[in-house]
């Protein structure tokens, strides 16, 4: 009685409590987050789905995270999120779950809830913006940006120019429109097999957006009763689907990291070198920025991610079960491609197999690295310089324009202590702005190394996620100005060209810097996060420990 007169202070008639299974609905909304400020919105669609099924849904707050607000970076959060996420996910009595998310970290934080405490659960993200709209052309969220700060810098847009695009880009409601970490992250959980197909690409306005989202609502109580669990959807095989579809897509680095924490979860074993291995005989169909032309808003029309998964044919798992209840194979059977040259078809491809997401290994980086050689490029891929070193990217800025800073197109910029533990949560700021003095000379990109990560929007010859990281002691800690690198990616080699004895001596000269934090998350995070290479999870979160709670107190 306690339990149910409490609920029905919200007006519930007593029906609700017959039995029916308990739908939460996990928002990720706030006004803190932009890209989310319209799941509200859509958690009311997923409530018709469930109420039409039978179902009561109960839709509850889980941490948004926006990723323009929030400092030093979301990426701190991430792991908050999936915490929090799973245990009142856990603690609350739910048969289901709705996961809302959009914005970069919210999809992989609440899918990393839902792989720990395995509750039947669907994923249903925000979708993309509207196409930017600037001076006649399309402009995507994001990368805009990069370019824009450049011109910035070499005088070739005024502040008040500047001004008027901001409001031209972001015309809507939804997440970045460009294929960047969010436009990514709902294309794996779709690829995964979690959310339902065209999810990931209908525009956050679009009245199939909300048609979605009241169908997701209704599969939710479907996969209860079939008990099709996150574990039994996200397995090795859907792993595997989701790396060669992202390679196919263009998608962002911030990739690799998520999916291994969440296989991290899941016990799935899954390395940094699988998603080389994965993506060699992958090429890239999908002609969106930063790696192209296009928008996700011309992505949706011309067939959205199905599309895509229909052209890759045998190189998927087609028999991978999904939240449809059907495979892959059985998903994607008849979807239609309307537009070849935003979809681009195998044999006739945007970029060639083998020029995804690359890992790199070599004494700089024996843990590995990574980069995204479709936004890099060509003529630096290989590439020997002297390095140009910086302790944090603060100390670069204070420089950036400074004429007489001693860099020209050969140099390779080096900025550390920006890995998780480094600069906690890992900012994406891998790919620093070039110096002014290059800029104005008409240089676009120069060789940018970092135990950082890099925003999905950006581009550039940008080697990220170095691990181990600087400020834990990784060889990156070592280098100095001056030093010879060569990056070779078609040898997936990083190599910093320094004799081991006499790195041997700078290594004994090294300290670790001071810790950021005496108290509080960023202590705990501190503490207790892993590497890059294997998906800066917390130490103490990897696994999963099920939907039942430790000991009923009542
Ligand atoms: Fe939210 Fe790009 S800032 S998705």
């Amino acid at each position: 009685m306690a339990y149910r007169s409490w609920m029905r202070s919200q007006g519930f008639t007593p029906e609700v409590f017959d039995g029916r299974p308990v739908i939460g609905i996990a928002t990720t909304w706030s006004e803190l987050a932009p890209c989310n400020v319209h799941l509200h919105r859509v958690a009311e669609s997923v409530k018709r789905g469930v109420w039409q099924a039978g179902g009561f849904p109960l839709e509850f707050p889980a941490m948004a995270l926006g990723e323009t607000l929030l400092r030093p970076t979301s990426m701190l959060y991430r792991n908050l999120l999936a915490m929090e996420a799973e245990e009142l996910i856990r603690a609350n009595p739910l048969d289901g779950v709705v996961l809302l998310s959009g914005c970069d970290k919210t999809t992989p934080g609440l899918l990393m809830a839902a792989a720990s405490t395995d509750l039947p659960a669907i994923m249903v993200t925000g979708g993309p913006k509207l196409s930017g709209k600037y001076q006649g052309t399309d402009v995507g969220s994001g990368t805009a940006v990069w370019r824009w700060e450049e011109d910035i810098l070499a005088g070739r847009m005024t502040p008040a120019e500047c001004a008027f695009a901001e409001s031209c880009m972001s015309r809507s409601d939804g997440h970045c429109n460009t294929m960047g970490t969010a436009s990514t992250m709902a294309s794996m959980a779709e690829a995964l097999g979690m959310q339902l197909p065209y999810s990931a690409s209908w525009p956050a306005v679009d009245s199939r957006r909300y048609e979605t989202a009241q169908r997701a609502g209704q599969v939710i109580v479907d996969l209860i009763e079939s008990d099709l669990t996150p574990s039994k959807i996200m397995t090795r095989a859907a792993f595997e689907n989701a790396i060669r579809v992202n390679a196919a897509i263009g998608g962002s680095t911030n990739a690799v990291i998520h999916l291994l924490a969440m296989a991290g979860r899941l016990g799935v074993p899954l390395t940094l070198d699988d998603f080389d291995a994965l993506a060699a005989d992958v090429p890239t169909l999908v002609n969106l920025q930063p790696s192209g032309q296009y928008l996700m808003e011309d992505f949706c029309y011309a067939g959205g991610l199905p599309a895509v998964m229909r052209e890759l044919g045998g190189l998927l798992h087609r028999d991978a079960i999904t939240v449809t209840g059907q495979t892959v194979a059985e998903n994607v059977r008849d979807a239609p491609c309307w537009n070849r040259d935003v979809i681009r078809a195998l044999d006739a491809p945007l970029q060639p197999a083998g020029n995804g997401t690359a890992v790199l290994r070599g004494n700089l980086a024996p843990g590995g690295a990574v980069v995204k050689q479709s936004a890099a490029s060509p003529h630096l891929l290989k590439h020997r310089g002297r390095a140009l070193v910086f302790d944090s990217p603060e100390s670069y800025f204070a420089v950036v324009a400074d004429p007489d800073l001693d860099a020209d197109e050969d140099t390779v910029l080096v900025v550390r202590y920006c890995g998780p533990k480094g600069y906690p949560g890992m900012p994406e700021v891998s790919n620093v702005p070039l110096p002014a003095k290059l800029l104005q000379r008409g240089v676009r990109d120069i060789v940018r190394i970092c135990d950082g990560r890099m925003s999905g929007t950006a581009y550039g010859t940008v080697v990220l996620h170095v691990a181990p990281e600087a400020a834990a002691g990784g060889p990156l800690a070592l280098v100095r100005t001056g030093d010879w690198i060569t990056l070779d990616v078609p040898s997936r080699t990083l190599t910093l060209e320094v004799p081991e004895d006499e790195l041997a001596r700078r290594r004994a000269e090294w300290t670790a810097p001071p810790e950021h934090a005496t108290r509080g998350w960023t202590r705990l995070y501190t503490d207790h996060v892993l590497q890059a290479d294997t998906g800066a999870d917390l130490d103490f979160l990897v696994g999963a420990s099920g939907h039942q709670v430790p000991r009923d107190s009542h």
